[in-house]
Protein backbone atom coordinates (compact mmCIF):
# COMPACT_ATOMS: atom_id res chain seq x y z
CA UNK A 1 0.00 0.00 0.00
CA UNK A 2 1.29 3.31 -0.97
CA UNK A 3 2.02 5.83 1.82
CA UNK A 4 -0.64 8.75 2.06
CA UNK A 5 0.19 11.93 0.33
CA UNK A 6 2.13 14.47 2.30
CA UNK A 7 -0.17 17.96 2.23
CA UNK A 8 2.35 20.29 0.34
CA UNK A 9 0.82 23.40 1.88
CA UNK A 10 1.11 21.93 5.40
CA UNK A 11 4.87 21.59 4.88
CA UNK A 12 7.47 24.41 6.67
CA UNK A 13 8.85 24.89 2.76
CA UNK A 14 5.60 25.76 1.50
CA UNK A 15 4.92 28.46 4.50
CA UNK A 16 8.62 30.03 3.59
CA UNK A 17 7.88 30.33 0.13
CA UNK A 18 4.81 31.54 0.40
CA UNK A 19 6.18 34.42 2.79
CA UNK A 20 9.57 34.28 0.47
CA UNK A 21 6.91 35.20 -2.57
CA UNK A 22 5.02 38.03 -0.80
CA UNK A 23 8.17 40.21 -1.08
CA UNK A 24 9.34 38.64 -4.32
CA UNK A 25 10.99 41.24 -6.65
CA UNK A 26 12.78 39.49 -9.05
CA UNK A 27 15.79 41.74 -10.86
CA UNK A 28 17.87 39.47 -12.98
CA UNK A 29 20.38 42.26 -14.19
CA UNK A 30 21.07 43.32 -10.82
CA UNK A 31 21.28 39.67 -9.82
CA UNK A 32 23.57 39.14 -12.44
CA UNK A 33 25.36 42.67 -11.79
CA UNK A 34 25.82 41.53 -8.10
CA UNK A 35 26.73 37.87 -8.32
CA UNK A 36 29.13 37.17 -10.85
CA UNK A 37 29.18 33.60 -9.16
CA UNK A 38 25.44 32.86 -10.25
CA UNK A 39 25.60 31.79 -13.65
CA UNK A 40 28.42 28.74 -12.36
CA UNK A 41 26.19 28.47 -8.95
CA UNK A 42 23.22 27.79 -10.91
CA UNK A 43 24.36 25.87 -14.09
CA UNK A 44 24.56 22.15 -13.89
CA UNK A 45 25.20 19.04 -16.16
CA UNK A 46 22.99 16.23 -16.34
CA UNK A 47 24.70 13.10 -18.80
CA UNK A 48 25.43 15.67 -21.81
CA UNK A 49 22.85 18.27 -21.03
CA UNK A 50 24.06 21.84 -19.55
CA UNK A 51 21.51 23.17 -17.72
CA UNK A 52 21.46 26.71 -17.22
CA UNK A 53 19.32 28.14 -14.75
CA UNK A 54 20.86 30.77 -14.06
CA UNK A 55 18.11 32.92 -15.94
CA UNK A 56 15.31 31.25 -13.62
CA UNK A 57 13.11 33.62 -11.21
CA UNK A 58 15.52 32.17 -8.42
CA UNK A 59 17.59 32.96 -5.49
CA UNK A 60 19.35 30.72 -2.75
CA UNK A 61 16.09 31.38 -0.50
CA UNK A 62 13.85 29.94 -2.71
CA UNK A 63 15.86 27.24 -3.99
CA UNK A 64 16.58 26.20 -0.15
CA UNK A 65 12.98 26.05 0.36
CA UNK A 66 12.18 24.28 -2.63
CA UNK A 67 14.69 21.80 -2.23
CA UNK A 68 13.07 21.50 1.47
CA UNK A 69 9.50 20.66 -0.23
CA UNK A 70 10.84 18.15 -1.75
CA UNK A 71 12.36 16.44 1.50
CA UNK A 72 9.23 16.83 3.22
CA UNK A 73 6.89 15.73 0.68
CA UNK A 74 9.03 12.77 -0.01
CA UNK A 75 10.08 12.96 -3.45
CA UNK A 76 12.86 11.03 -3.69
CA UNK A 77 11.55 8.40 -1.15
CA UNK A 78 8.62 8.06 -3.87
CA UNK A 79 11.09 7.60 -6.72
CA UNK A 80 12.97 4.80 -5.28
CA UNK A 81 9.31 3.36 -4.88
CA UNK A 82 8.64 3.57 -8.37
CA UNK A 83 12.52 2.57 -9.32
CA UNK A 84 11.83 -0.79 -7.10
CA UNK A 85 8.12 -1.66 -9.23
CA UNK A 86 6.24 -0.87 -6.32
CA UNK A 87 2.45 0.01 -7.48
CA UNK A 88 2.86 3.67 -7.04
CA UNK A 89 -0.08 4.37 -10.23
CA UNK A 90 -2.60 3.30 -7.08
CA UNK A 91 -5.62 4.14 -9.05
CA UNK A 92 -4.95 1.15 -11.49
CA UNK A 93 -2.87 -0.69 -9.41
CA UNK A 94 0.22 -1.11 -11.37
CA UNK A 95 4.16 -0.27 -11.10
CA UNK A 96 4.81 2.16 -12.82
CA UNK A 97 8.44 0.80 -14.75
CA UNK A 98 8.93 3.10 -17.77
CA UNK A 99 12.53 3.24 -16.31
CA UNK A 100 12.78 -0.48 -16.31
CA UNK A 101 12.45 -0.33 -20.12
CA UNK A 102 16.43 1.10 -20.39
CA UNK A 103 18.07 -1.02 -17.94
CA UNK A 104 20.99 -2.73 -19.77
CA UNK A 105 20.97 -6.33 -19.84
CA UNK A 106 23.31 -6.82 -17.45
CA UNK A 107 21.93 -4.94 -13.99
CA UNK A 108 22.92 -6.17 -10.94
CA UNK A 109 20.13 -8.30 -9.01
CA UNK A 110 19.74 -5.59 -6.86
CA UNK A 111 18.81 -3.03 -9.74
CA UNK A 112 15.90 -5.26 -11.26
CA UNK A 113 12.96 -4.60 -10.42
CA UNK A 114 10.42 -7.59 -10.14
CA UNK A 115 7.25 -7.35 -10.76
CA UNK A 116 4.28 -10.50 -9.69
CA UNK A 117 7.62 -12.33 -9.23
CA UNK A 118 8.89 -11.52 -13.10
CA UNK A 119 12.24 -10.18 -13.86
CA UNK A 120 11.08 -7.21 -15.62
CA UNK A 121 14.68 -6.34 -17.09
CA UNK A 122 14.81 -10.51 -18.31
CA UNK A 123 11.34 -9.67 -19.87
CA UNK A 124 12.25 -6.07 -21.79
CA UNK A 125 15.18 -7.62 -23.53
CA UNK A 126 13.48 -10.80 -24.80
CA UNK A 127 11.17 -8.24 -26.38
CA UNK A 128 13.68 -5.91 -27.83
CA UNK A 129 15.78 -8.71 -29.08
CA UNK A 130 12.75 -9.62 -30.88
CA UNK A 131 12.30 -5.92 -32.24
CA UNK A 132 16.13 -5.78 -32.97
CA UNK A 133 16.05 -8.88 -35.05
CA UNK A 134 12.60 -7.31 -36.85
CA UNK A 135 13.60 -4.16 -37.72
CA UNK A 136 17.24 -5.73 -39.12
CA UNK A 137 15.08 -7.73 -41.68
CA UNK A 138 12.93 -4.67 -42.63
CA UNK A 139 15.52 -2.88 -43.29
CA UNK A 140 17.53 -5.65 -45.17
CA UNK A 141 14.93 -5.98 -47.26
CA UNK A 142 14.67 -10.00 -46.10
CA UNK A 143 11.32 -8.79 -44.72
CA UNK A 144 9.31 -8.68 -47.66
CA UNK A 145 5.67 -8.21 -48.71
CA UNK A 146 3.00 -10.45 -50.22
CA UNK A 147 4.45 -10.45 -53.58
CA UNK A 148 8.11 -10.31 -52.45
CA UNK A 149 8.46 -6.67 -52.84
CA UNK A 150 10.97 -5.15 -50.60
CA UNK A 151 9.30 -3.29 -48.08
CA UNK A 152 9.72 1.13 -48.48
CA UNK A 153 7.46 2.47 -46.44
CA UNK A 154 6.21 2.01 -42.37
CA UNK A 155 2.85 3.49 -41.38
CA UNK A 156 2.92 3.44 -37.63
CA UNK A 157 -1.12 3.47 -36.54
CA UNK A 158 -1.49 4.10 -33.18
CA UNK A 159 -2.54 7.49 -31.07
CA UNK A 160 -1.71 9.23 -27.76
CA UNK A 161 1.24 7.52 -26.50
CA UNK A 162 1.24 5.13 -29.42
CA UNK A 163 2.06 8.18 -31.70
CA UNK A 164 3.62 11.14 -30.27
CA UNK A 165 6.33 9.32 -29.33
CA UNK A 166 7.07 7.47 -32.44
CA UNK A 167 6.51 10.72 -34.33
CA UNK A 168 8.56 13.09 -32.53
CA UNK A 169 11.42 10.73 -32.23
CA UNK A 170 11.65 9.87 -36.00
CA UNK A 171 11.49 13.69 -36.74
CA UNK A 172 13.86 14.61 -34.68
CA UNK A 173 16.18 11.44 -35.38
CA UNK A 174 15.97 12.57 -39.16
CA UNK A 175 19.69 12.20 -39.60
CA UNK A 176 19.67 8.60 -38.73
CA UNK A 177 17.06 7.42 -40.87
CA UNK A 178 18.05 4.52 -43.33
CA UNK A 179 17.70 5.94 -46.81
CA UNK A 180 14.77 4.30 -49.25
CA UNK A 181 12.65 3.36 -45.98
CA UNK A 182 10.37 6.37 -44.85
CA UNK A 183 8.16 5.74 -41.83
CA UNK A 184 4.53 7.59 -41.69
CA UNK A 185 2.16 7.87 -38.98
CA UNK A 186 -2.03 7.48 -38.71
CA UNK A 187 -3.33 8.78 -35.75
CA UNK A 188 -6.92 10.60 -35.64
CA UNK A 189 -9.99 8.78 -36.50
CA UNK A 190 -10.89 11.39 -39.02
CA UNK A 191 -10.64 9.65 -42.40
CA UNK A 192 -8.29 12.08 -43.75
CA UNK A 193 -5.57 11.23 -41.82
CA UNK A 194 -5.30 7.80 -43.46
CA UNK A 195 -6.18 8.93 -46.82
CA UNK A 196 -3.65 11.56 -47.05
CA UNK A 197 -1.16 9.15 -45.30
CA UNK A 198 -1.41 6.70 -47.86
CA UNK A 199 -2.10 8.68 -50.72
CA UNK A 200 0.73 7.62 -53.34
CA UNK A 201 1.87 4.88 -51.26
CA UNK A 202 2.26 1.33 -53.00
CA UNK A 203 0.57 -1.21 -50.78
CA UNK A 204 2.89 -3.85 -52.09
CA UNK A 205 6.11 -2.21 -50.08
CA UNK A 206 4.03 -0.89 -46.98
CA UNK A 207 4.01 -2.33 -43.28
CA UNK A 208 1.93 -1.54 -41.02
CA UNK A 209 2.28 -1.56 -37.32
CA UNK A 210 -0.39 -1.25 -35.24
CA UNK A 211 0.67 0.17 -31.96
CA UNK A 212 -1.67 0.23 -29.06
CA UNK A 213 -1.23 -0.52 -25.61
CA UNK A 214 -4.78 -1.84 -24.98
CA UNK A 215 -5.59 -3.14 -28.39
CA UNK A 216 -9.02 -1.44 -27.86
CA UNK A 217 -8.70 2.10 -28.77
CA UNK A 218 -11.75 3.16 -31.73
CA UNK A 219 -9.38 5.24 -33.58
CA UNK A 220 -6.27 2.67 -33.60
CA UNK A 221 -8.63 -0.36 -34.78
CA UNK A 222 -10.74 1.41 -37.21
CA UNK A 223 -7.40 3.20 -38.72
CA UNK A 224 -5.98 -0.61 -38.95
CA UNK A 225 -9.10 -1.61 -40.60
CA UNK A 226 -9.15 0.99 -43.15
CA UNK A 227 -5.70 0.10 -43.80
CA UNK A 228 -6.02 -3.45 -44.27
CA UNK A 229 -8.97 -2.65 -46.85
CA UNK A 230 -6.64 -0.19 -48.64
CA UNK A 231 -4.02 -3.09 -48.71
CA UNK A 232 -6.09 -6.01 -49.84
CA UNK A 233 -7.88 -3.79 -52.59
CA UNK A 234 -4.55 -2.07 -53.84
CA UNK A 235 -2.74 -5.51 -54.18
CA UNK A 236 -5.80 -6.82 -55.75
CA UNK A 237 -5.99 -4.00 -58.55
CA UNK A 238 -2.02 -4.42 -59.00
CA UNK A 239 -3.61 -7.88 -60.20
CA UNK A 240 -1.92 -10.13 -57.23
CA UNK A 241 -3.12 -13.06 -56.26
CA UNK A 242 -4.48 -12.17 -52.42
CA UNK A 243 -4.49 -14.56 -50.04
CA UNK A 244 -6.29 -11.96 -46.95
CA UNK A 245 -4.54 -13.74 -44.32
CA UNK A 246 -1.12 -14.15 -46.02
CA UNK A 247 -1.17 -10.63 -47.32
CA UNK A 248 -2.01 -9.49 -43.73
CA UNK A 249 0.61 -11.69 -41.64
CA UNK A 250 3.54 -9.97 -44.02
CA UNK A 251 2.22 -6.47 -44.03
CA UNK A 252 0.77 -6.20 -40.52
CA UNK A 253 2.81 -6.64 -37.17
CA UNK A 254 1.53 -5.37 -33.67
CA UNK A 255 2.57 -3.74 -30.51
CA UNK A 256 0.09 -4.25 -27.65
CA UNK A 257 -0.28 -5.36 -23.84
CA UNK A 258 -2.88 -7.13 -25.29
CA UNK A 259 -1.83 -10.30 -27.74
CA UNK A 260 -4.90 -12.43 -27.53
CA UNK A 261 -6.78 -8.96 -29.06
CA UNK A 262 -3.74 -8.82 -31.58
CA UNK A 263 -4.46 -12.17 -32.49
CA UNK A 264 -8.64 -11.51 -33.24
CA UNK A 265 -7.43 -9.20 -35.72
CA UNK A 266 -5.83 -11.35 -37.81
CA UNK A 267 -2.39 -10.59 -37.08
CA UNK A 268 0.09 -13.41 -36.69
CA UNK A 269 1.06 -13.53 -32.96
CA UNK A 270 4.66 -14.13 -34.37
CA UNK A 271 4.62 -10.31 -35.40
CA UNK A 272 3.37 -9.07 -32.41
CA UNK A 273 6.08 -7.26 -29.87
CA UNK A 274 4.24 -7.52 -26.53
CA UNK A 275 5.06 -5.02 -23.58
CA UNK A 276 3.16 -4.44 -19.86
CA UNK A 277 1.15 -2.46 -18.04
CA UNK A 278 3.20 -1.15 -16.17
CA UNK A 279 3.87 1.05 -18.90
CA UNK A 280 2.26 4.08 -19.37
CA UNK A 281 1.02 4.80 -23.19
CA UNK A 282 2.92 8.29 -22.52
CA UNK A 283 5.90 7.00 -21.41
CA UNK A 284 5.85 4.04 -23.71
CA UNK A 285 8.90 5.47 -26.49
CA UNK A 286 11.06 2.96 -25.37
CA UNK A 287 9.03 -0.29 -25.58
CA UNK A 288 7.99 -2.29 -28.86
CA UNK A 289 5.52 1.13 -29.11
CA UNK A 290 9.04 2.25 -30.74
CA UNK A 291 8.97 -0.31 -33.49
CA UNK A 292 8.58 1.94 -36.22
CA UNK A 293 11.47 4.13 -34.97
CA UNK A 294 13.98 1.24 -34.71
CA UNK A 295 12.85 0.43 -37.81
CA UNK A 296 13.64 3.66 -39.28
CA UNK A 297 16.78 4.12 -37.53
CA UNK A 298 18.27 0.56 -36.80
CA UNK A 299 18.52 -1.29 -33.55
CA UNK A 300 22.39 0.40 -33.24
CA UNK A 301 20.96 3.66 -32.65
CA UNK A 302 17.81 2.47 -30.86
CA UNK A 303 19.69 1.20 -27.71
CA UNK A 304 21.55 4.58 -28.07
CA UNK A 305 18.44 6.23 -27.42
CA UNK A 306 17.90 3.79 -24.82
CA UNK A 307 21.47 4.56 -23.15
CA UNK A 308 20.50 8.21 -22.90
CA UNK A 309 17.53 7.74 -21.19
CA UNK A 310 19.05 5.20 -18.71
CA UNK A 311 22.21 7.82 -18.07
CA UNK A 312 19.08 10.51 -17.28
CA UNK A 313 17.39 7.79 -15.08
CA UNK A 314 20.95 7.04 -13.04
CA UNK A 315 21.05 10.69 -12.61
CA UNK A 316 17.89 11.22 -11.47
CA UNK A 317 18.22 8.36 -9.10
CA UNK A 318 21.58 9.36 -7.63
CA UNK A 319 22.41 13.00 -8.02
CA UNK A 320 22.33 14.84 -4.76
CA UNK A 321 19.27 17.02 -4.60
CA UNK A 322 20.91 20.13 -5.15
CA UNK A 323 22.72 19.19 -8.37
CA UNK A 324 19.63 17.17 -9.60
CA UNK A 325 18.31 18.50 -12.83
CA UNK A 326 14.85 16.82 -13.09
CA UNK A 327 13.87 17.73 -9.63
CA UNK A 328 15.90 21.18 -9.30
CA UNK A 329 13.29 22.13 -12.42
CA UNK A 330 10.09 20.28 -11.33
CA UNK A 331 10.36 22.19 -7.87
CA UNK A 332 11.07 25.08 -10.47
CA UNK A 333 7.90 24.85 -12.12
CA UNK A 334 5.60 24.23 -8.50
CA UNK A 335 7.65 27.43 -7.94
CA UNK A 336 6.33 29.40 -11.29
CA UNK A 337 2.55 27.81 -11.07
CA UNK A 338 2.12 27.69 -7.62
CA UNK A 339 3.46 30.76 -6.19
CA UNK A 340 4.29 33.04 -8.88
CA UNK A 341 1.01 32.49 -10.93
CA UNK A 342 1.76 31.06 -14.09
CA UNK A 343 -1.12 28.93 -16.14
CA UNK A 344 1.36 27.64 -19.04
CA UNK A 345 4.69 26.88 -19.75
CA UNK A 346 6.63 26.97 -23.00
CA UNK A 347 9.08 24.83 -24.00
CA UNK A 348 11.21 26.15 -27.37
CA UNK A 349 13.86 23.77 -29.37
CA UNK A 350 15.86 25.55 -31.21
CA UNK A 351 16.14 22.83 -33.40
CA UNK A 352 13.84 22.21 -36.26
CA UNK A 353 14.38 18.52 -35.37
CA UNK A 354 12.52 18.76 -32.51
CA UNK A 355 8.99 20.05 -34.39
CA UNK A 356 7.01 17.58 -32.45
CA UNK A 357 8.56 18.00 -29.25
CA UNK A 358 6.52 20.42 -27.31
CA UNK A 359 3.23 18.32 -28.74
CA UNK A 360 4.73 14.54 -27.23
CA UNK A 361 5.64 16.88 -23.93
CA UNK A 362 1.96 18.06 -24.14
CA UNK A 363 0.89 14.44 -23.41
CA UNK A 364 3.55 13.66 -21.26
CA UNK A 365 3.09 16.34 -18.61
CA UNK A 366 -0.60 17.14 -19.13
CA UNK A 367 -2.30 13.71 -19.40
CA UNK A 368 0.28 12.86 -16.09
CA UNK A 369 -0.49 15.86 -13.96
CA UNK A 370 -3.92 17.92 -14.90
CA UNK A 371 -5.83 16.21 -12.02
CA UNK A 372 -7.90 17.08 -9.00
CA UNK A 373 -7.31 14.38 -6.79
CA UNK A 374 -4.46 13.15 -5.27
CA UNK A 375 -3.10 9.51 -5.22
CA UNK A 376 -5.85 9.05 -1.88
CA UNK A 377 -9.24 10.47 -3.94
CA UNK A 378 -8.99 13.51 -1.65
CA UNK A 379 -8.28 16.87 -3.30
CA UNK A 380 -5.24 18.33 -4.53
CA UNK A 381 -4.35 21.39 -2.25
CA UNK A 382 -2.87 23.36 -4.76
CA UNK A 383 -2.60 24.48 -8.75
CA UNK A 384 -1.33 21.80 -10.35
CA UNK A 385 -0.58 20.52 -14.20
CA UNK A 386 0.13 23.78 -16.32
CA UNK A 387 -0.22 23.53 -19.54
CA UNK A 388 2.62 23.04 -21.66
CA UNK A 389 2.76 24.36 -25.13
CA UNK A 390 5.63 25.49 -27.74
CA UNK A 391 6.82 25.34 -31.64
CA UNK A 392 10.38 25.31 -32.28
CA UNK A 393 12.60 28.82 -32.67
CA UNK A 394 12.48 30.96 -34.70
CA UNK A 395 9.28 29.90 -35.88
CA UNK A 396 7.98 30.98 -32.55
CA UNK A 397 9.38 34.10 -32.40
CA UNK A 398 7.66 35.54 -35.28
CA UNK A 399 4.03 34.00 -33.57
CA UNK A 400 3.42 34.21 -30.38
CA UNK A 401 6.81 35.66 -28.64
CA UNK A 402 5.36 38.86 -28.68
CA UNK A 403 2.97 37.65 -25.35
CA UNK A 404 6.32 35.90 -23.52
CA UNK A 405 8.36 39.16 -24.18
CA UNK A 406 5.55 42.00 -23.32
CA UNK A 407 2.24 40.34 -21.94
CA UNK A 408 0.78 40.38 -18.87
CA UNK A 409 1.45 36.27 -18.05
CA UNK A 410 4.25 35.28 -16.63
CA UNK A 411 5.16 32.40 -19.24
CA UNK A 412 8.26 30.23 -17.87
CA UNK A 413 10.13 28.85 -21.19
CA UNK A 414 12.75 26.04 -21.46
CA UNK A 415 14.68 26.62 -24.63
CA UNK A 416 16.74 24.02 -26.19
CA UNK A 417 19.79 24.31 -28.23
CA UNK A 418 22.58 22.33 -29.75
CA UNK A 419 25.88 23.23 -30.85
CA UNK A 420 26.33 21.37 -34.35
CA UNK A 421 23.69 21.12 -36.84
CA UNK A 422 22.41 18.17 -37.55
CA UNK A 423 22.57 19.01 -41.31
CA UNK A 424 25.34 22.19 -41.76
CA UNK A 425 24.32 24.16 -44.45
CA UNK A 426 26.08 27.28 -45.27
CA UNK A 427 24.72 30.65 -47.02
CA UNK A 428 28.02 31.90 -48.74
CA UNK A 429 30.15 32.64 -46.12
CA UNK A 430 27.65 32.50 -43.33
CA UNK A 431 26.88 29.94 -40.92
CA UNK A 432 23.67 29.62 -40.56
CA UNK A 433 23.64 27.61 -37.72
CA UNK A 434 25.18 30.08 -35.69
CA UNK A 435 22.74 33.11 -36.95
CA UNK A 436 20.46 30.18 -35.97
CA UNK A 437 22.16 30.37 -32.36
CA UNK A 438 22.25 34.06 -32.26
CA UNK A 439 18.37 34.30 -32.28
CA UNK A 440 18.35 31.70 -28.99
CA UNK A 441 21.24 33.43 -27.07
CA UNK A 442 19.11 37.24 -27.76
CA UNK A 443 15.47 35.78 -26.84
CA UNK A 444 16.82 34.12 -24.01
CA UNK A 445 18.89 37.08 -23.07
CA UNK A 446 16.35 39.85 -23.81
CA UNK A 447 13.97 37.83 -21.94
CA UNK A 448 15.65 37.85 -18.99
CA UNK A 449 17.14 41.67 -19.18
CA UNK A 450 14.54 43.54 -21.31
CA UNK A 451 15.19 46.86 -22.32
CA UNK A 452 14.37 49.79 -20.25
CA UNK A 453 12.76 53.30 -20.84
CA UNK A 454 16.09 55.06 -20.86
CA UNK A 455 17.11 52.49 -23.35
CA UNK A 456 14.66 53.09 -25.92
CA UNK A 457 14.93 56.45 -25.51
CA UNK A 458 18.78 56.63 -26.01
CA UNK A 459 18.12 55.33 -29.64
CA UNK A 460 16.27 58.13 -30.03
CA UNK A 461 12.90 56.36 -30.35
CA UNK A 462 9.77 59.47 -30.03
CA UNK A 463 8.33 59.78 -26.48
CA UNK A 464 4.73 58.43 -27.48
CA UNK A 465 6.49 54.91 -28.30
CA UNK A 466 8.69 54.49 -25.52
CA UNK A 467 6.27 52.57 -22.87
CA UNK A 468 5.67 49.80 -26.20
CA UNK A 469 9.19 49.80 -26.78
CA UNK A 470 9.97 48.88 -23.30
CA UNK A 471 10.68 45.54 -22.24
CA UNK A 472 10.28 44.73 -18.63
CA UNK A 473 12.55 41.28 -18.42
CA UNK A 474 12.83 39.45 -15.63
CA UNK A 475 10.79 36.36 -17.75
CA UNK A 476 12.55 33.46 -16.44
CA UNK A 477 13.80 30.55 -19.13
CA UNK A 478 16.08 27.86 -18.27
CA UNK A 479 18.50 26.90 -20.93
CA UNK A 480 19.13 23.37 -21.83
CA UNK A 481 22.15 22.99 -24.49
CA UNK A 482 23.83 19.87 -25.45
CA UNK A 483 26.72 19.25 -28.02
CA UNK A 484 24.31 17.44 -30.87
CA UNK A 485 20.77 16.24 -31.01
CA UNK A 486 21.87 12.47 -31.51
CA UNK A 487 19.55 9.44 -30.33
CA UNK A 488 21.28 9.45 -26.70
CA UNK A 489 20.50 12.72 -26.07
CA UNK A 490 16.89 12.57 -27.45
CA UNK A 491 16.61 9.59 -25.25
CA UNK A 492 18.08 12.06 -22.42
CA UNK A 493 15.52 15.43 -22.73
CA UNK A 494 12.57 12.59 -22.88
CA UNK A 495 14.00 11.21 -19.54
CA UNK A 496 14.34 15.20 -18.12
CA UNK A 497 11.04 15.62 -19.07
CA UNK A 498 9.19 12.35 -17.40
CA UNK A 499 11.09 13.01 -14.40
CA UNK A 500 10.33 16.68 -13.93
CA UNK A 501 6.79 15.45 -14.12
CA UNK A 502 7.22 12.97 -11.89
CA UNK A 503 8.48 15.48 -9.57
CA UNK A 504 5.85 17.89 -10.06
CA UNK A 505 3.30 15.20 -9.56
CA UNK A 506 4.75 13.80 -6.24
CA UNK A 507 4.63 17.63 -4.63
CA UNK A 508 0.83 17.68 -5.36
CA UNK A 509 0.31 13.89 -4.63
CA UNK A 510 -1.26 12.92 -7.48
CA UNK A 511 -0.52 9.81 -9.61
CA UNK A 512 0.45 10.86 -12.60
CA UNK A 513 0.53 7.52 -14.37
CA UNK A 514 -3.49 7.47 -14.75
CA UNK A 515 -5.90 9.31 -17.42
CA UNK A 516 -9.30 8.79 -15.73
CA UNK A 517 -9.70 12.46 -17.79
CA UNK A 518 -9.95 10.68 -21.42
CA UNK A 519 -12.57 8.15 -20.54
CA UNK A 520 -15.90 9.75 -20.30
CA UNK A 521 -15.35 11.64 -23.72
CA UNK A 522 -14.58 7.87 -25.64
CA UNK A 523 -17.78 6.56 -23.31
CA UNK A 524 -20.28 9.48 -25.10
CA UNK A 525 -19.09 9.10 -28.35
CA UNK A 526 -19.72 5.40 -28.41
CA UNK A 527 -23.33 6.71 -26.87
CA UNK A 528 -23.72 9.98 -29.15
CA UNK A 529 -22.72 8.28 -32.40
CA UNK A 530 -26.22 5.72 -33.74
CA UNK A 531 -27.75 9.75 -32.82
CA UNK A 532 -25.68 10.82 -35.97
CA UNK A 533 -26.88 8.54 -37.82
CA UNK A 534 -30.67 8.96 -37.12
CA UNK A 535 -31.76 6.88 -34.19
CA UNK A 536 -34.33 8.83 -32.53
CA UNK A 537 -34.47 7.50 -29.62
CA UNK A 538 -30.67 8.28 -28.95
CA UNK A 539 -31.54 11.63 -30.45
CA UNK A 540 -33.99 12.24 -27.53
CA UNK A 541 -31.61 11.24 -25.06
CA UNK A 542 -29.16 14.15 -26.01
CA UNK A 543 -28.93 17.35 -24.60
CA UNK A 544 -30.35 20.42 -26.05
CA UNK A 545 -27.38 22.36 -27.56
CA UNK A 546 -26.01 18.35 -28.79
CA UNK A 547 -29.31 18.03 -30.77
CA UNK A 548 -29.23 20.88 -32.59
CA UNK A 549 -25.25 20.21 -33.90
CA UNK A 550 -26.79 16.85 -34.37
CA UNK A 551 -29.68 18.73 -37.03
CA UNK A 552 -27.29 20.82 -38.26
CA UNK A 553 -24.79 17.38 -39.23
CA UNK A 554 -27.94 16.16 -40.80
CA UNK A 555 -29.25 19.16 -43.01
CA UNK A 556 -25.57 19.89 -44.55
CA UNK A 557 -24.36 16.46 -44.99
CA UNK A 558 -24.21 15.21 -48.64
O1 LIG B 1 -5.80 9.10 -24.44
C1 LIG B 1 -5.83 8.06 -23.52
C2 LIG B 1 -4.87 7.00 -23.88
O2 LIG B 1 -5.17 5.92 -23.07
C3 LIG B 1 -3.40 7.40 -23.76
O3 LIG B 1 -2.94 7.37 -22.47
C4 LIG B 1 -2.76 6.43 -24.65
O4 LIG B 1 -1.46 6.79 -24.95
C5 LIG B 1 -3.71 6.47 -25.83
O5 LIG B 1 -4.99 6.58 -25.23
C6 LIG B 1 -3.65 5.31 -26.75
O6 LIG B 1 -3.97 4.11 -26.10
P1 LIG B 1 -3.59 2.72 -26.70
O7 LIG B 1 -2.11 2.68 -26.86
O8 LIG B 1 -4.10 1.72 -25.73
O9 LIG B 1 -4.25 2.60 -28.04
Amino acid sequence: MTAAPVDPTSTSAWSRLRSLAADFSPDLRSWFAQDPGRVERLTRTAGDLRVDLSKALVDDDVLAALLDLAEEVGVAARRDAMLRGERINVTEDRAVLHTALRLPRDTPAKRRPVVDGQDVVADVHEVLDRVYAFADRVRSGAWTGATGARVRTVVNIGIGGSDLGPVMAYEALAAYRQEGLECRFISNIDPTDAATTLAGLDPASTLFVVSSKTFGTLETLTNARLCRQWLLDGLRSAGAEVDERAAVAQHFVAVSTALDKVADFGIDPDNAFGFWDWVGGRYSLDSAIGTSLAIAIGPERFAEMLAGFHAMDEHFRTAAPADNVPLLMGLLNVWYADFLGAGTHAVLPYSQLLHRFPAYLQQLTMESNGKGVRWDGSPVTAGTGEVFWGEPGTNGQHAFYQLIHQGTRLVPADFIAFANPAYPLADGDEDVHELFLANFLAQTRALAFGKTADEVRAEGTDESVVPARVFSGNRPTTSIIAPDLTPSVLGQLVALYEHITFTQGVVWGIDSFDQWGVELGKQLAQEVGPALSGDADTLAEQDASTRALIAYYQEHRR
